[in-house]
């Protein structure tokens, strides 16, 4: 059986993705590039934006013609979108074998292998019954270390969910409460990954920094993780995302601060600037208490950098408040930041409580407003690493070869990968180098990238 499996969203989805796939494979099924080539079209969805929602449909619509118009295909929606519309998904689309919640995925061979008998829903319980998060991590436990998203790179997930309700995020909604997974159970993991050559290790969570892991009276947060990760050999730098401002502690700044491991990053996002729409956003922290909280981190961690998420447009957002983000981005001095267009998402309490009153226009003017404050901010901080050297972790082909005026010299490619501090960094090099870390002297930038040569290898 040939598998066609499209990823949208987060890393999060990402990694469910990867796991699916070893899960496949083991199952005798082989992954295809090319959903025209495939007897299995799987759709790993978000819902976090109605546009990617949108994109969902527009595929599933695709799917179901070449289904109706006589092909013998299997049909499966996964995660967010799947677990936020549930049987609605196979109402609309009839055609659609499988909709399978995030926290289900396990049991996705099954799934497929009974999709001839009729359509299914298998979705996650509901909120109010609680997982006590053992099993929770049977896919994780199963993965395939030797192949990760990248090269010597891996995400690993440490805690499911989210308990935080943001008036505007439709996350608590569809991927549960929020659960931490055991610290054996995560280092096992690495401990795999590492064996395999894995290098670098990107813990996840939608709020990674409130991971309290707790079993027989003892209870473990995310720095003594971090101290437990920093100790396995062939580990080299650790990243840990998203984070959610009012549950940072100085333990996990210290950790960042003394552990050679744990990498100078952090990705902290604000969402506005503004403590009215704050406020509004159910957000827990002042913008005040954010400002500290940055100093802190600075003053904590010598060359930190900081990118955040913020969202323009959110129900009754005024030019004051759009104002008060753009000082919050100069203020913050981003290295980047992801910057969205309110989305109303049905169930959340912005959707339901308030209208949605920033109109379109609007929205894309404040948008390319942050969008630009943004490039002058990063500009800056990339042009002050003009000259020096930094150390590269290489990913792969850089997307737009043009990207470097210098040609590449024969026997070498415009390579692109990225420094403890998550920069991006673009840099003629021989493809055996993908996977391995590099020295690169720093010769030019711009808003998104850094430009430079190599120096040696390891
Ligand atoms: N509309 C726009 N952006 C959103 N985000 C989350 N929910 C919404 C929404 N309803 C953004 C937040 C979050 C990022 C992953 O997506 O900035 O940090
Ligand atoms: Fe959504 Fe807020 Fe939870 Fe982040 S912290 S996933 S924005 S509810």
């Amino acid at each position: 059986m040939k598998v066609y499996l499209e990823t949208m969203g987060c890393q999060m989805n990402s990694l469910d993705s990867e796991l699916v796939e070893a899960m496949l494979r083991r199952a005798g099924m082989e992954r295809v590039d090319e959903p025209r080539a495939a007897d299995v079209l799987l759709y790993n969805t978000c819902s976090v934006r109605q546009h990617a929602e949108d994109k969902v449909h527009s595929r599933l619509g695709w799917a179901c013609r070449r289904k109706s118009g006589g092909r013998p295909l299997v049909i499966g929606v996964l995660g967010c979108m799947a677990q936020r519309l549930g049987e609605e998904l196979l109402r609309r689309h009839p055609g659609v074998d499988i909709v399978c919640g995030p926290g289900q995925l396990a049991e996705l061979i099954k799934l497929i292998e009974a999709a001839p008998s009729g359509p299914r829903a298998l979705l996650d319980p509901p909120r109010r019954q609680v997982p006590d998060g053992r099993g929770l991590d049977r896919l994780d436990r199963r993965r395939d270390a030797t192949r990760t998203h990248r090269p010597g790179q891996a995400y690993v997930r440490i805690l499911r969910g989210c308990n935080k309700f943001c008036a505007y995020c439709v996350v608590p909604f569809v991927r549960g409460p929020e659960v931490s997974r055991s610290p054996r159970s995560i280092l096992d993991e690495v401990r795999r990954l590492a064996d395999a050559g894995v290098t670098q290790v990107t813990l996840l969570g939608q709020t990674v920094n409130s991971y309290c892991h707790s079993e027989g009276g003892r209870t473990t947060r995310l720095a003594e993780l971090l101290t437990r990760i920093d100790a396995v050999d062939g580990i080299r730098r650790v990243h840990f995302i998203t984070n959610y401002p009012a549950e940072m502690d100085r333990t996990i700044l210290e950790a960042m601060r003394d552990l050679e491991t744990v990498c100078e990053y952090l990705h902290v996002p604000a969402q506005s600037g503004s403590d009215r729409v704050l406020k509004a956003m159910g957000r827990h922290y002042t913008r005040s208490q954010y400002d500290e909280l940055i100093d802190q981190a600075r003053q904590l961690v010598p060359g930190l950098a900081v990118s955040g998420d913020f969202i323009v447009g959110f129900p009754g957002e005024t030019d004051a408040d759009h104002a008060a983000s753009v000082d919050l981005i100069r203020r913050s001095r981003y290295k980047n930041s992801f910057l969205f267009k309110y989305s109303p998402r049905p169930a959340t309490a912005a959707a339901r409580r308030l209208t949605d009153d920033v109109g379109n226009e609007e929205k894309r003017r404040r948008h390319q407003g942050l969008l630009a404050v943004q490039g002058e901010v990063s500009l800056v901080d990339h042009r002050a690493r003009i000259g020096g050297t930094v150390e590269v972790l290489v990913e792969g082909p850089s997307v737009r070869s043009n990207r470097q005026p210098v040609p590449a010299p024969p026997g070498q490619r415009q390579l692109t990968g990225r420094t403890r501090t998550d920069h991006i960094v673009v840099f003629n090099a021989p493809d055996e180098l993908v996977g391995r870390y590099v020295r690169v002297s720093v010769e030019a930038a711009t808003p998104l990238t850094l430009i430079g040569r190599t120096e040696d290898r390891e």
